[in-house]
């Protein structure tokens, strides 16, 4: 069976997000896998790269997703590569625009254009961790319960309302790769689920505030202990 996505009447409807990427593009595949069912809100339609050898265009290609490169180095200045990234984007008017894996610092012009409608995953539980090796930092501060984030993109580093957070434990004998294996693995459940959240409405940003509509109540009392706790012991 080939894998390209359904071009149903539904996918039409469904919000259409550009995703950029640097690197492998594991991220970009967990969207991908999500939007292949027929009632996920979102649809991949479009991938660019700032990396003309990244993974993930590989990816995109698989899947039949338009993907473009354009290379910062072919750019005298962060402005010029950026003010070619907006005509891209632009050109494809896409509804919601997902960061997965850009290492790319952004401008405050590119940030306030799309403000609302950019999502990006990030390898800690922000407030956490901003900026680069979060899962070393994460060890060598201690931390029991590490994670993921997915949040709208403000003009700060890593910054912005937090739409979603993943956590995981930290093992006693994890060094930096196990402990962000196992990040990873939360980071492909976590962005396919806060892409749902903001495609289909029941997430969106309020000027400064997120705010959730139809939230679960029974799914929001949990509480993630590690350490795990024993069975019972304090439940009342
Ligand atoms: C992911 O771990 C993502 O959270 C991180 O880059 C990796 C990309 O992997 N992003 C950041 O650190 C952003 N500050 P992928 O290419 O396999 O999705």
């Amino acid at each position: 069976m080939s894998d390209i996505r359904p071009e149903t009447k539904q996918a039409q409807a469904r919000k259409k997000v550009l995703v950029l990427f640097s690197g492998r593009g594991s991220n970009m595949a967990s969207l991908i896998a999500a939007s292949m069912a027929a009632d996920y809100p979102a649809i991949i339609t479009h991938a660019i790269t700032n990396v003309p050898d990244a993974g993930g265009l590989e990816i995109a290609e698989r899947h039949g997703i338009s993907s473009k490169v354009l290379d910062h180095k072919e750019f005298d200045t962060r402005e010029a590569h950026e003010q070619a990234l907006v005509e891209l984007i632009n050109a494809e008017k896409p509804d919601l625009i997902c960061l997965a894996g850009y290492m790319r610092i952004l401008t405050d012009k590119f940030v306030k254009q799309y403000r609302g409608k950019i999502l990006n995953i990030h390898p800690s539980l922000l407030p956490a961790f901003k900026g680069v090796d979060t899962h070393h930092r994460a060890r060598l501060a201690g931390v029991r319960i590490h994670g993921a984030s997915v949040h709208f993109v403000d003009e700060t580093l890593d910054g912005g309302q937090i739409i979603a957070q993943a956590a995981v434990p930290v093992e006693q004998n994890d060094d930096d790769e196990s402990l962000g294996a196992r990040v990873l693995e939360a980071e492909h459940r976590l962005y396919p689920h806060a892409l749902e959240l903001v495609a289909s409405g029941k997430v969106r940003l309020s000027g400064s505030r997120i705010v959730v509509s139809n939230s679960n109540k029974s799914t929001m009392g949990g509480t993630l202990f590690s350490p795990s706790i024993e069975a019972k012991k304090y439940i009342r």
